[in-house]
């Protein structure tokens, strides 16, 4: 049975985010943005009404949200602000490696840390010379007894000055290209050090530092999952949080449509409100049929997460669409408000900005497409479980 209708408590859930996203982040996202401010007052007061860690089981103290409540509330705080809902959210993309791979024993340290006050946690996978290509990083962990020592730089990471916990991909094997990647969980320590924060185009209220380990020692039972099994690990991480980015583009891409749809009724020319144009009413309909899409690509890939299904597809579906339409669709909107769409003072502008990130982060969309492609081509083979712990 196909039925996108939401349940009285997901109603709940996307009316309370909602209306965080007006009075929280709206109200400061233009703000933070021009002076790309750390949002510690609205990360704060989201912890307080349960709107970040969503993903942490209950019985670490979290709320145990599925796939699906995730994306629907991270569509309504992107809505408010996808630069303030990335700071907010990236507990959840570093925490994945540890739902998916992590012993009980670590999975009850990490998210009772997260669920007891307000802490953040960063996801370290990309490298100066490790982008798009993973198996090529240098970060290295060497076994030394009952320990891991960790050496390495990191960059481009969410939250990396200001998180307590880090989940790092290193090589254990350096002959081994993607065979030779562990993942750990490291607590941060003074042997790690912020080397960087990024001035960033846009999302300027997140944080993105450049991270070093130094001689990082961590002990044993920090590997997430086994020895030279963490590029899978990483992979599935990935299946598991881009439904997530995917929302978040439907969020920006609602933002631009809706404000683009105010103002054309408002604008005046040709003696007429400038809906009034079918040159205008046709670019809010393909707007509209973007957003439309974008949240029905988003909710199947999180539906079949959450029926524990593999979905690196759908993910990669959802995830190029979105965030290839937000931009598509915050470009449009600039378009509709003419010049005062290049002009600061006007809304669209940042969520051009804001947009471009999501066809970069996470994956690009050109990588969306090598996946897309891969998969099409060639399935892996469909009873391979999505929880699959590498
Ligand atoms: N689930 C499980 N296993 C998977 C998998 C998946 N989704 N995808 C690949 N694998 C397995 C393959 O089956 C293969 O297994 P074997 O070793 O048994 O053969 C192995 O992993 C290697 O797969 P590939 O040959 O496909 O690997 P590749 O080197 O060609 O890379 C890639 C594939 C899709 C390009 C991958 O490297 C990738 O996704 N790159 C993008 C990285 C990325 O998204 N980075 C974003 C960083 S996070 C971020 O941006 C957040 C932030 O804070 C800003």
């Amino acid at each position: 049975m196909v039925d996108f209708t939401l349940t009285d408590e997901q109603k709940n859930l996307r009316d309370l985010a909602h209306d965080f996203a007006v009075n929280e982040i709206r109200p400061k996202a233009w703000e933070y943005d021009k002076d790309g401010t750390w949002p510690i007052d609205v990360l704060e007061k989201a912890f307080e009404v349960g709107l970040m860690n969503t993903h942490a089981p209950e019985e670490y103290g979290g709320a145990g949200l599925s796939h699906l409540d995730g994306a629907i509330i991270e569509e309504e705080l992107s809505w408010g602000c996808s630069g303030i809902t990335t700071s907010l959210g990236a507990n959840g993309l570093a925490s994945a490696p540890i739902a998916i791979a992590g012993s009980e024993e670590v999975k009850k340290e990490y998210f009772t840390s997260l669920t007891e006050s307000l802490k953040f946690a960063s996801f370290c996978l990309t490298e100066p010379g490790a982008g798009s290509d993973v198996s090529s990083m240098r970060t290295k962990a060497v076994k030394r007894g009952d320990e891991y020592v960790i050496n390495g730089s990191k960059c481009f990471i969410t939250n990396g000055t200001y998180a307590d916990w880090y989940t790092v991909y290193a090589k254990t094997d350096m002959d081994a290209g993607h065979r030779g990647i562990s993942a750990f969980l490291v607590p941060r320590d003074e042997t790690v050090t912020i080397d960087k924060k990024e001035d960033k185009m846009g999302q300027r209220a997140s944080n993105t530092a450049t991270v070093t380990f130094n001689d990082t020692v961590i002990p044993a039972k920090y590997l997430l999952g086994q020895e030279n099994k963490g590029f899978k690990v990483a992979m599935q991480t990935l299946d598991y949080t881009r439904p997530g980015v995917a929302a978040m583009a439907t969020g920006i891409g609602r933002a631009a449509f809706e404000f683009a749809c105010d103002y054309s009724k408002e604008r005046v020319q040709f003696g007429v409100p400038i809906a009034m144009h079918q040159a205008i009413q046709f670019m809010l309909a393909d707007m509209a049929t973007k957003v439309h899409a974008s949240r029905l690509m988003t909710y199947n890939a999180a539906v079949l997460l959450d029926q524990g299904k593999r979905n690196t597809l759908e993910s990669s579906h959802a995830k190029r669409f979105a965030s290839d339409s937000a931009m598509e669709i915050a470009t449009d909107a600039v378009q509709v408000y003419g010049g005062y769409g290049f002009i600061k003072e006007y809304p669209v502008e940042k969520l051009m900005r804001d947009a471009k990130i999501m066809q970069l982060y996470e994956g690009t969309s050109q990588i969306q497409r090598l996946v897309i492609a891969r998969e099409t081509l060639l399935p892996r083979r469909a009873e391979e479980p999505a929880k699959a712990t590498a």
